[in-house]
């Protein structure tokens, strides 16, 4: 069956992508939280890798790991010399995750493929589906290594050896598993489809977010060093608790996002006292900051003021510090001509659509710069994400599938 304007009227099988999203959310869940775990290149990820090559390869795509272990499969084109528009985002996760995160975006990919497929439809350019290696960062910082190393943003070796809390390092990690290749696809387009991760879709009923843009993303790791005391003995001005430094810029980190105001958001996401005793003033406290700001003027004041801030709480409390940035993605506008193509794909099914900006980072922020490129938000229920309520009902898993779908037709 045929549109209008002669393309084939298909529509994906809703039941086939939550069965294979559902697949994947059994893999490295914890029945004790209700969240899986498949942190980057662990077993679980490995398990997961596995899963998507599988299925890759049944359905006869040309399956390539890249040297930092992104995964690619390429659906052929009937014109050689065409780059495949590629679609795609990742399968790891952070802790205790829901099952949407990076694997709607892949697993709706391999659904547009398996609907091309069964249709028997032919395309003049490529289709690559990609799962990018590391998206989360939760293991090993900077997050997003397979898009970093990808776009040649960030060498090899940089990103190899970033190592984990236990002091191995990314590329004994890869080896480990079994994923560090030598292949590479090129990317003449990229789609990612994704949860929204935040409120508004839901808040607003609207089945399809178009995301014109990505705000920018920076993080830091830092220590503050005190004195380790008795917690009975030690008088309280005579103390240099660290962790009450990191508890101070927590709080102060908090009041610079509400000053700057226009969508600034802080986070301090991690941290650990030592010795971590209920009897002993912490003499030592590690922490991780998040600051995000979508404009640049204000990402900038933003990042100074957060160092400047690490800097001013220790000093205050008499404790020693280090800090280091460990991530950076700028803010990204992307192409016009992408987003109008989703808007206009998402009326042409009878689809409301608002244009936004993503308060997660994402794949599609390094992809942006090489090549044009969009992303498809589908609603969060109660904007929920990055924890086991993670939940999008299937009717809005299918819509946003179905406009990842018809937006490919109309670039192959
Ligand atoms: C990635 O999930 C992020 O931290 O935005
Ligand atoms: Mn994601
Ligand atoms: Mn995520």
């Amino acid at each position: 069956m045929n549109d209008d304007k002669g393309r084939p009227d298909l529509r994906i099988n809703g039941e086939r992508l939550v069965s294979s999203i559902k697949e994947m959310g059994s893999i490295g869940f914890d029945p004790e939280t209700g969240g899986r775990t498949r942190l980057a290149l662990s077993d679980a990820d490995k398990k997961g890798r596995d899963l998507l090559c599988r299925w890759m390869h049944e359905e006869g795509l040309d399956v390539k790991i890249d040297q930092i272990g992104n995964i690619f499969g390429v659906r052929e084109g009937t014109d050689p010399s065409e780059l495949p528009v590629m679609v795609g985002s990742h399968i790891d996760t952070v802790r205790d995750a829901g099952m949407f995160d990076g694997v709607y975006g892949v697993f709706g990919g391999l659904e547009v493929i398996r609907t091309l497929n069964e249709n028997k439809v032919r395309t003049r350019k490529p289709l690559a589906l990609a799962a990018f290696t590391n998206e989360e960062g939760a293991r090993f910082q900077p997050d997003m290594m397979g898009s970093l190393f990808y776009t040649g943003t960030v060498g090899l070796e940089e990103l190899l050896s970033s190592k984990d809390e236990n002091g191995l390092t990314a590329a004994d990690e890869l080896d480990r598993i079994g994923y560090r290749g030598s292949g590479t696809v090129r990317a003449g387009r990229y789609i990612e489809l994704h949860i929204e991760q935040g409120p508004r879709l839901y808040a607003e009923g609207l089945p399809i977010g178009v995301v014109r843009g990505i705000q920018g993303l920076a993080w830091w790791a830092g220590e503050y060093c005190g004195e380790s005391n008795h917690a009975g003995s030690t008088p309280m001005d005579m103390r240099k608790d660290a962790l009450l430094g990191v508890a101070e810029l927590a709080a102060e980190a908090e009041k610079l996002a509400l000053r700057l105001g226009n969508g600034s958001v802080a986070t301090m996401g991690k941290i650990s006292p030592k010795p971590d005793i209920i009897n002993i003033i912490p003499g030592k406290c590690s922490f991780t900051l998040d600051f995000r700001q979508f404009e640049k003027s204000l990402f900038e004041e933003g990042k100074g003021e957060i160092e400047r801030l690490i800097t001013a709480c220790a000093e205050k409390r008499g404790l020693k510090y280090n800090f280091r940035k460990v991530a950076e993605a700028p803010a990204v506008v992307f192409d016009s001509g992408m987003v109008e193509l989703a808007e206009r794909v998402s009326a042409r099914l009878g689809l409301a659509s608002k244009r936004m900006v993503s308060g997660a980072s994402h794949d599609a922020q390094f992809l942006s710069p090489f090549c044009p490129t969009v992303m498809i938000f589908v609603p969060s229920k109660d904007g929920r994400s990055h924890c086991p309520e993670e939940w999008t009902e299937a009717e809005d898993l299918e819509n946003g599938c179905n406009v990842l779908l018809h937006s490919v037709l109309e670039l192959v």
